[in-house]
């Protein structure tokens, strides 16, 4: 019987990418911002917020070696488990969930791409995801999004107070997430993101809203614009 008072949570974290926008000579999250690895980063607020109990760590099985001497031994993790990646996110994500503690009451999964994550939008998603079972952190919309044809014109421009940009983590009771990867593997389907699955199962997701700073590192442009943020939040801790 789950216990949701403490509920006993993992996050994956699928870090095995190619990285192909950032256009780098080592996958991205191997580069550093502020001196540090960007996956090392991301791990260390998952490391130190104490409702995690296990990180599983999803990487190239070719990286291991970069990732143990650059990320893991030089920052000293305690609650990672290493699993070997696959040739998409989602599968990806799937080999994490195969992975994880049986026993885990919350999956969460965040992306390694993301270091500015702060510890309480974790905290928040986690609590969230008790009282709705499924949540996913993200943004208002500022720009305007149009829907556009193949034919490269506008069809409709949808209200832009009802549009969401979507971010991780995105946390789900852990057998919900592992039920909606099983099904999104029968009928072959490829999402973009786990809570795509979940909805595709019937079941709401709940927004949670985040920070814009939570930014992707996909382009070179990003790694100047996280750098930047990350000296701020730095130096106001
Ligand atoms: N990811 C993964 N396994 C894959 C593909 C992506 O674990 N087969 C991870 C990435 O490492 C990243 C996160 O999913 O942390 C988000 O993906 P994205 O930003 O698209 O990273 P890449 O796929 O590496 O970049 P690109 O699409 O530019 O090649
Ligand atoms: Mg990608």
């Amino acid at each position: 019987m789950a216990n949701m008072e403490k509920p006993l949570t993992s996050v994956i974290i699928p870090a095995a990418g190619m990285g192909r926008r950032m256009n780098a000579p080592i996958n991205k999250q191997y580069l550093t911002i502020h001196g540090k690895p960007i996956l090392a980063h991301t791990l260390e607020v998952f490391e130190k917020c104490p409702l995690i109990n296990e990180i599983v760590l999803v990487i190239n099985q070719e990286e291991f070696s970069i990732c143990k001497l650059q990320v893991l031994k030089p920052y000293c993790f305690t609650k990672i488990k290493l699993v070997r990646g696959g040739d998409t996110r989602q599968e990806s994500v799937f080999r994490g969930l195969k992975a994880i503690n049986p026993k885990t009451d919350i999956v969460m999964v965040h992306d390694g791409a993301r270091p500015v994550i702060q510890e309480s939008v974790i905290v928040r998603s986690i609590y969230e995801t008790v009282e709705h079972r499924a949540t996913t952190v993200g943004v208002a919309a500022k720009n305007t999004i149009k829907v556009i044809g193949e034919d490269g014109f506008v069809e409709h421009t949808p209200n832009r107070d009802y549009l969401v940009e979507i971010q991780t983590p995105q946390t789900f009771e852990y057998g919900l997430l592992k039920e909606a990867h099983e099904q999104a593997v029968l009928q072959g389907i490829e999402g973009t993101d786990d809570a795509f699955l979940v909805e595709r199962q019937n079941v709401p997701v709940k927004i949670v809203i985040g920070h814009y700073t939570n930014i992707k590192i996909t382009t070179p442009e990003d790694l100047i614009i996280a750098e930047s943020i990350i000296k701020r939040l730095i130096k106001n801790d």
